[in-house]
């Protein structure tokens, strides 16, 4: 656990907190992101079971502020509003996260916190929120560690820090401290990818890739009836869970590949594979059961038989849940949207859809 102890050692003698007066504030807007290689299935805390790739939204993320002041009393502080309201749920659970992660920021039990956090999506839009609500509190809390102690200036820690911390809130969370496309788990391809934190991609992406569009087709804004947590649990002694984390290792190889050379047949197979792959393993598992409604399954018939018809670059992913992550070219923008709009809105719950597309990452709020 190479980082584990680097954050552990390093940051034990933090303990003795410099007093300082007054109310500081700190602030990071945090991408949420979608994976196109799924982690689904963990091992000891939070480490996954196999590698995973993604790319950062643009348009859908979590806004976060901590004013912050020293206090005395030792012990963990703090209260949270969401989108302007005291959310007693929402506190109590980021309680529970900031007391797991102490031995990181032993300087938090010295320090009253005052959370302000807001999403560009609606709560209830069927978005997972998880991703950039807690790559934006992880951003905001090594901020405030540089701040108070002057740490981690150097920006590869900074954001590596970050991601550790975000991971051991929520797995795919490690991957939005980046902009682009990250990767979180080793893979052997892939230099200094590592189980413990997430890093940029770091090879040269083609340019058809570099500027995904992102239509988020919402089919149901209900919450899920299984959890995320649920589903990787699920995938413990799951009869395909090996031959599962060969096929991710596999894919990943494949990826990079096209990624790489431009290569979209093989890129539009592999990321059509790994969506359908994690609904085929919900419904294998113990539990059987699947996230997907019809409309997932009219608009995912619609979109391969327009692709065969027009010929053009336009594949789907899902996340754990029934909405269709629509990917397609910022050149074919006007295009797409327009057959979008007379042929699939009328698959969303409500005519809603959210026009997304690959982003830069996380931003300071100043
Ligand atoms: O980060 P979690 O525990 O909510 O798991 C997310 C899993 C998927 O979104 C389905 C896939 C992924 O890699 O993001």
């Amino acid at each position: 656990m190479k980082f584990e102890n680097l954050y552990r050692r390093d940051y034990g003698k933090l303990k003795q907190i410099v007093k300082f007066d007054g109310v500081r504030k700190v602030g990071w807007r945090s991408p949420s992101n979608i994976a196109l290689i799924k982690y689904w299935g963990k091992r000891d805390f939070q480490l996954p079971q196999n590698p995973s790739l993604s790319f950062a939204l643009s348009k859908s993320f979590t806004e976060t502020t901590i004013q912050y002041y020293f206090k005395s009393k030792n012990g963990i502080s703090l209260d949270f509003t969401f989108e302007g309201n005291k959310n007693e749920l929402f506190e109590k659970r980021v309680n529970g996260y900031l007391n797991s992660i102490l031995d990181f920021f032993p300087f938090l039990n010295f320090l009253h916190l005052k959370i302000e956090s807001k999403n560009s999506f609606p709560h209830s839009s069927g978005i997972a929120s998880s991703a950039s609500a807690m790559s934006a509190l992880a951003l905001c809390l090594v901020s405030i560690e540089n701040d108070l102690f002057g740490t981690l200036k150097n920006k590869k820690f900074f954001f590596e820090k970050a991601s550790f911390i975000a991971r051991l809130g929520s797995g795919s969370a490690a991957r939005s401290v980046y902009g682009g496309y990250s990767v979180w788990g080793k893979h052997p391809n892939i230099s200094g990818s590592d189980d413990e934190l997430a890093i940029p991609f770091g090879i040269e992406v083609h340019p058809k890739f570099q500027n995904l569009q992102n239509a988020i087709l919402i089919t149901s804004s209900e919450s899920k009836k299984v959890s995320s947590s649920k589903g990787h649990q699920l995938m413990e002694g799951h009869s395909y869970a090996n031959a599962r984390y060969e096929q991710a290792g596999n894919n990943m190889t494949s990826i990079v590949k096209a990624l790489q050379s431009g290569d979209e047949e093989n890129f539009i197979e592999i990321v059509e594979n790994e969506a359908l792959s994690l609904h085929a393993l919900m419904m294998a598992s113990k539990m059987g059961f699947t996230l997907l409604n019809e409309n997932t399954w009219r608009i995912i018939d619609w979109i391969r038989h327009y692709r065969e018809e027009k010929n053009v670059f336009l594949t789907f992913t899902l996340d754990a849940g029934p909405n269709v992550h629509v990917l397609y070219k910022q050149a074919d923008k006007s295009k797409i949207e327009k057959a979008l709009r007379s042929d699939l809105i009328r698959f969303c719950e409500n005519d809603k859809w959210i026009d997304d597309q690959l982003g830069s990452g996380p931003s300071l709020i100043t």
